[in-house]
């Protein structure tokens, strides 16, 4: 079963075939699946949403897998959204809810995406992955990759938090350590392997990552009684959350789910690592490299995004925002949001705390709003910053 009809390039339009082994389109863009959701809305209707499976394959007319056997599931998706009662009354918002994303499969939101592609590479017939990770990435391809008895390659930053390099080994993927970024990371991959050999799943050179994190957006309409949340605050990196997630609220507006409502989109990056923040207030549509990229959160020391223009564009179209945090205040966030809510985020997820406070320092978001953060990883993945914020080693 499949409703997908082609895969539409992202820049220039060009329409590709579905079913076959696809990266980027021959402009260099990345490419989006689309679906006849006039034939998944008969099946895929809000109201009958509940006797589902609570996994992200719960919303299988929109996700690209055609056969059941291809689907590799170890649990991923339909996260919890936590109603944030003790912090929501702190900061003045009775709305406030944390989607905790800690509870996926290898600890991050990055299983979502990871799921779905490495399915769609089993469909596919694709043996061999590779990819350059910032860490949650890699975690979750080679777990999925074990699973469907594939041989992963993953490239990982040398600062990378040890508890991502471990998993990878363990999980029997192969890992090579590089000097630099994500992007240095890249280079090498591509400069290793042999052509023909093995498939890139990078950020957005595949098309169906993005798939797998758009789910993310129908879980918290469902979760939210079939309403679309007013603000949405979300680390970014490659950028796959936000570009999918602004597909889905496209989606499901078509599919009747949301009668048109939409979030406003802020993005959160770190102070040392903004390119999208950077180009945001510029106004500019692409975002050109950071140079020397650093911070705690290592997934958001990404320099430069392939789907730059994308992720601008939905933060314009949104009427939302970009804008930064320093590692210190992600800090202060992760104790904060441990001390009152329970919960142990990552930097990248303190980030978002600290971005909605500079939003409701400077008016953009009010007090009645539905408000949500994404708390993408599990912080007991990033030993080496618990040991700092705890003092115990
Ligand atoms: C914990 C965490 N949050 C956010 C991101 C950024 O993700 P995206 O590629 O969706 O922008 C990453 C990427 O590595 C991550 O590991
Ligand atoms: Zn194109």
């Amino acid at each position: 079963m499949t409703f997908v009809t082609h895969l539409e390039c992202a820049r220039c339009g060009k329409l590709h075939d579905p079913g076959r082994v696809h990266n980027l389109c021959i402009c260099g863009a990345p490419l989006l699946v689309r679906y006849d959701l006039r034939r998944a809305v008969e099946t895929l209707l809000l109201g009958r949403m509940a006797s589902r499976e609570p996994t992200l394959w719960r919303y299988r007319e929109v996700l690209p897998v055609a056969q059941d056997s291809s689907i590799l599931c170890l649990g991923e998706g339909f996260t919890p959204l936590i109603h944030a009662r003790r912090l929501g009354k702190k900061l003045g918002l009775p709305n406030f809810y944390l989607k905790d994303e800690s509870q996926n499969p290898s600890g991050s939101f990055k299983a979502r995406g990871l799921a779905v592609a490495t399915s769609m590479a089993k469909e596919l017939g694709i043996r061999n992955l590779a990819m350059p990770s910032a860490g949650n990435a890699g975690g979750a391809l080679a777990a999925y990759a074990a699973k469907a008895g594939m041989q992963a390659s993953i490239y990982m930053p040398k600062e990378t938090p040890a508890a991502n390099r471990q998993e990878c080994a363990l999980l029997g993927a192969k890992v090579v350590l590089v000097s630099g970024s994500i992007k240095d990371c890249g280079r090498e991959m591509r400069e290793q392997l042999k052509e023909g050999e093995w498939f890139d799943v990078s950020t957005l050179r595949e098309p169906y990552r993005l798939e797998g994190k758009k789910t993310m957006a129908y879980e918290v309409v469902e979760e939210l009684g079939g309403r679309a949340p007013q603000a949405m605050i979300y680390p970014t990196g490659g950028g796959t959350g936000l570009i999918g997630m602004w597909k889905a609220f496209a989606e499901m507006e078509a599919l009747g789910w949301t009668g048109g409502a939409r979030p406003r989109m802020f993005s959160v990056q770190a102070q040392g690592c903004a390119p999208i923040v950077r180009a945001f207030a510029k106004g500019d549509d692409r975002a050109p490299e950071w140079e020397n990229p650093q911070t705690i959160a290592s997934g958001l020391r990404v320099p430069s995004a392939i789907g730059d223009f994308l992720m601008l564009q939905a933060l314009r179209e949104s009427r939302g925002a970009a804008l930064a945090a320093s590692d210190s205040e992600m800090l202060a966030a992760m104790r904060e949001l441990a001390e009152t809510e329970g919960v142990v985020t990552s930097p990248e997820g303190g980030a978002t705390l600290a971005a909605l406070k500079k939003l409701l320092w400077d008016g953009l978001l009010a007090g009645h709003e539905s408000i949500i953060l994404f708390l993408t990883a599990s912080g007991y993945k990033y030993q080496e910053v618990l040991e700092t914020l705890s003092g115990m080693s």
